[in-house]
C-alpha cells in the first residue's frame, strides 16, 4: 500500500462522477455515521473509498488529517483528488492510499487507532476470503470500541457474479446471507455484531456493524 495524491489531474476526471445518478448514496453514508456519533475530532477509515463520493463530505467535516481513504483503483482516487481540488479541500490533508492488489490490507492508521470505519458498497465486490481479510485487518487498526460499518447485498445463498470488465480484481456483484457475517464476526472475535438491515440505500443494500 502506498500514499497517493495526484494534483495534476484535471477536474474533467471528477465532473462525470458528479452527474452520476448514484450521487445520493454519498449523503446517506455521511448522515448515518454522524447519527452514530461521528465527531470532528474522530479518525475515520473509508475502506474502498472510490472517488470520494462520501469522502468529500467526511473530509470537509473532520479535522485536518483525520480522514483516511483506501482504494485499489488509481482512476477512482484520481477522480477523488480532482474533486478535492474543485471543492478546495486540499488544506484538510486527507490521507489517501493506493492498495497494491485486492488482498493488500496492510492498513495505515493514526497512532491511537480509528474511531470509525466504513466500507460502503465494497463487500458487494469481494469474494469471501477477501471480505475476511479486510474485516480482520480493519478491526486490527481500530480503537477498542471502534465501530466498523459495512454494507452488503443480502441473498439467502452466497453468489458471485462475473468479474467487472472495467475494474481490476473485483466482482460486479457479490451476495451473501447475513449469517455469513455473524459467523465471521464470531470467528474473528468482535465485541459486538449487529445486522442493521435496510438503511435507504438506492440498491437496497443492508448495513452491518462490527464493534472492536
Ligand atoms: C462501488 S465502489 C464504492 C466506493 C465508495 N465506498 C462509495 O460509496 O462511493 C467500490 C470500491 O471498492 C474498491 N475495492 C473493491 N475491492 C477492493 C479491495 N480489495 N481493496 C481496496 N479497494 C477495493 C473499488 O476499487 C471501488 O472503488
Amino acid at each position: 500500500m502506498r500514499r497517493y495524491y495526484n494534483d495534476t489531474i484535471s477536474e474533467k476526471a471528477f465532473l462525470p462522477k458528479m452527474e452520476s445518478k448514484r450521487f445520493s448514496d454519498r449523503l446517506i453514508q455521511f448522515q448515518y455515521l454522524k447519527k452514530e456519533g461521528l465527531q470532528r475530532s474522530h479518525y475515520l477509515l473509508d475502506m474502498g473509498c472510490g472517488w470520494l463520493r462520501a469522502g468529500h463530505l467526511f473530509i470537509r467535516y473532520l479535522e485536518a488529517s483525520h480522514y483516511y481513504g483506501i482504494d485499489k483503483e488509481t482512476a477512482a482516487l484520481d477522480a477523488g483528488c480532482a474533486g478535492m481540488c474543485l471543492l478546495e479541500l486540499e488544506n484538510k490533508y486527507p490521507q489517501l492510499y493506493l492498495c497494491e492488489g485486492e488482498m493488500d490490507f496492510e492498513l495505515p492508521a493514526p497512532p491511537c487507532g480509528y474511531d470509525f470505519a466504513i466500507a460502503q458498497s465494497v463487500f458487494t465486490h469481494m469474494a469471501p476470503e477477501v471480505v475476511e481479510k479486510c474485516l480482520t485487518n480493519v478491526l486490527s487498526v481500530m480503537k477498542p470500541g471502534g465501530k466498523f460499518f459495512a454494507t452488503f447485498f443480502e441473498h439467502p445463498e452466497h453468489k458471485l457474479s462475473e468479474r467487472h470488465r472495467n475494474r481490476h480484481l473485483e466482482y460486479s456483484r457479490a451476495m451473501y446471507p447475513s449469517e455469513y457475517f455473524s459467523d465471521l464476526a464470531k470467528k474473528i472475535g468482535v465485541s459486538q455484531f449487529e445486522y442493521r438491515g435496510t438503511f435507504g440505500h438506492a440498491n437496497n443494500q443492508r448495513m452491518l456493524l462490527f464493534v472492536k
